[in-house]
């Protein structure tokens, strides 16, 4: 297997199905048009390749579980949109473009992620599944959305620990905001998969370690990158008075951690997983990424 070539495979598939979503001419059209732009933008897709990649690595049809996949895009992105608003973060540019409240307007914009953090339940329940695996989708997908998952870190990270400086904080901001959605990818593509209790389980695990490692390397990135590999600004936190692992712990901890994380990640699913081979090439491609 090329891991490469498999990703963009993955990730190929995942455009194409959101590129046919929403090209309606209702009189809302505007709506789609802020909905769309944001989920056009790029985006490394992660979230769908990792439901995409467990469903194959259980063993499952990944054209099945296209849908569901797609809708953790449109959950990632609707937060995405929210979190770069004035309340929130206030930035101007992601994916490398406008962000979509200064094209669009606050207003629409955050109508336009409500939009598609409700649609995003619809494609799950409304997919061509068994009626178990729907409500199983959706109630991970809500777990990763709601009070133990996004709107709860976002909160921690925007107004209750803004400028904590512990690490327990920090690993409870982290896991809320964006291992939850990280985890509940993992455990959607298991689900969809055919995987037992066990297999949901080791995905759960996977998920939450990738996501830890992921969100620091993150915090890095806004400090080391440069606004155009990482397709949004830097030094966004530090202009936000904002707590991070990197400005906390340093580059050399931080490194450390990601390592860390990585492992755990990995350890979770090797034995348990019958194809896990790109699965465990992911998490290593994770640790040194650049956007
Ligand atoms: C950014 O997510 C927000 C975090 C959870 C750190 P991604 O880095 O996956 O953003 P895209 O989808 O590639 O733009
Ligand atoms: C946001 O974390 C996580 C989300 C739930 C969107 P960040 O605020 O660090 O994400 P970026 O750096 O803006 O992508
Ligand atoms: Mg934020
Ligand atoms: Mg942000
Ligand atoms: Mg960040």
């Amino acid at each position: 297997m090329n891991y490469h070539a498999e990703y963009d495979r993955l990730r190929s598939m995942t455009e194409d199905w959101l590129s046919g979503c929403y090209s309606d001419q209702l009189p809302q059209k505007g709506l789609a048009d802020a909905m769309r732009y944001s989920l056009l933008a790029g985006g490394k897709r992660l979230r769908p390749v990792l439901a995409l990649a467990f469903c194959r690595a259980f063993g499952g049809d990944e054209h099945a579980a296209l849908p569901a996949a797609c809708a953790l895009e449109f959950l990632h992105t609707y937060s995405l949109i929210h979190d770069d608003l004035p309340a929130m973060d206030n930035d101007d540019l992601r994916r490398g473009k406008p962000t979509n409240h200064v094209v669009y307007g606050e207003c629409t914009a955050i109508l336009a992620g409500d939009t598609l953090q409700a649609e995003a339940f619809g494609l799950i329940l409304r997919a061509p599944l068994p009626v178990e695996m729907r409500v199983k989708c959706a109630e991970f997908l809500a777990d990763a959305a709601g009070y133990a998952g996004i709107c709860g870190g976002q909160y921690l990270d925007t107004v209750l620990w803004l400028d904590s400086d512990s690490a327990e904080k920090l690993t409870t901001i982290a896991e809320l905001k964006t291992a939850s959605l990280l985890s509940a990818a993992c455990r959607i593509g298991a689900v969809l998969g055919g995987a037992d209790e066990f297999g949901i389980q080791a995905a759960e695990d996977y998920g939450m370690a990738l996501g830890m490692a992921f969100q620091i390397r993150d915090d890095m990135l806004d400090e080391l990158s440069t606004t155009e590999k990482l397709g949004k600004p830097i030094g966004s936190d530090r202009r936000g008075g904002k707590s991070t692992f990197m400005n906390i712990f340093g580059a050399a901890r931080c490194e450390a951690f990601v390592s860390k994380y990585t492992e755990k990640a990995k350890r979770s699913i090797d034995g348990v997983l019958p194809h896990p081979g790109f699965l465990l090439r992911l998490a290593d491609s994770l640790v040194l990424r650049e956007h």
